[in-house]
């Protein structure tokens, strides 16, 4: 990522990146001054820096949490139309695969930095889950005693809406928490936008709004 920006700033044309680093906390961040050092002379550079947590006695005025769809739409909002470049850990390259997954993007324009020598010479193939329109999922609504046929890309909260039953819903984008529901078998593919804890997702918990069915699921409504 570095020389590629390297590169397009010293080069002198103007360059149109939207460059994304997220760390835990920003003594992590690498690269900062000369980031924001080329950010602050070519407009053609937009720096975002999102960290987990920020320092002691140092004031943070950038995003703070896991990089999510919200944080990318403002960020970047014509992501749909560039090229994405990503690098870092398999869990933080899938967790930005599943974003882009969920909004659409055309991954074709996805790529990934490997640092597997034997990889290099392949092209890359993610076994990532990708809800898919055309294979057919089922809903079973235990307490309801109801079960729906679906596809794969359809919400378990529009499949309830569209059986007749209610689950209660705000935002519809994986922030307010208020669709969870317990999910008591079969698995789902769900992005979030921290609108649930690492412990309710262990615990089988959902959010109606953001998963989608794979297979045969059954959830407590
Ligand atoms: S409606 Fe807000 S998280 Fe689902």
């Amino acid at each position: 990522m570095m020389s590629m920006a390297t590169t397009l700033f010293e080069r002198g044309d103007q360059p149109d990146i939207c460059f994304i680093q997220c760390a835990n906390r920003p003594a992590d961040l690498i690269f900062r001054k000369r980031l924001e050092y080329m950010a602050t002379r070519v407009t053609g550079l937009q720096l975002h820096l999102v960290v987990q947590r920020s320092d002691p006695y140092d004031v943070w005025t950038g995003y703070r949490g896991t990089l999510n769809q919200l944080m990318l739409g403002l960020m970047c909002g014509d992501y749909l139309d560039r090229e994405v470049y990503c690098c870092g850990p398999e869990e933080f390259m899938t967790g930005v695969r599943d974003i882009l997954n969920s909004l659409g993007f055309d991954m074709a324009r996805y790529h990934q930095e490997s640092f597997n020598p034997v990889a290099l010479a392949e092209p890359e193939v993610f076994d990532d889950v990708v809800p898919d329109a055309t294979t057919g999922a089922e809903l079973v609504f235990a307490l309801s005693g109801v079960t729906k046929a679906c596809k794969e890309t359809d919400t378990v909260l529009q499949i309830a809406k569209g059986a007749g039953l209610r689950i209660p819903s705000s935002c519809n984008f994986g922030l307010c928490g208020t669709c969870k529901v317990r999910k008591t078998a079969g698995e789902v593919k769900m992005v979030h936008n921290g609108g649930i804890s690492d412990d309710d997702i262990a615990d089988g918990y959902i959010l109606a709004c953001c998963s989608h069915p794979i297979g045969r699921v059954e959830i407590e409504v």
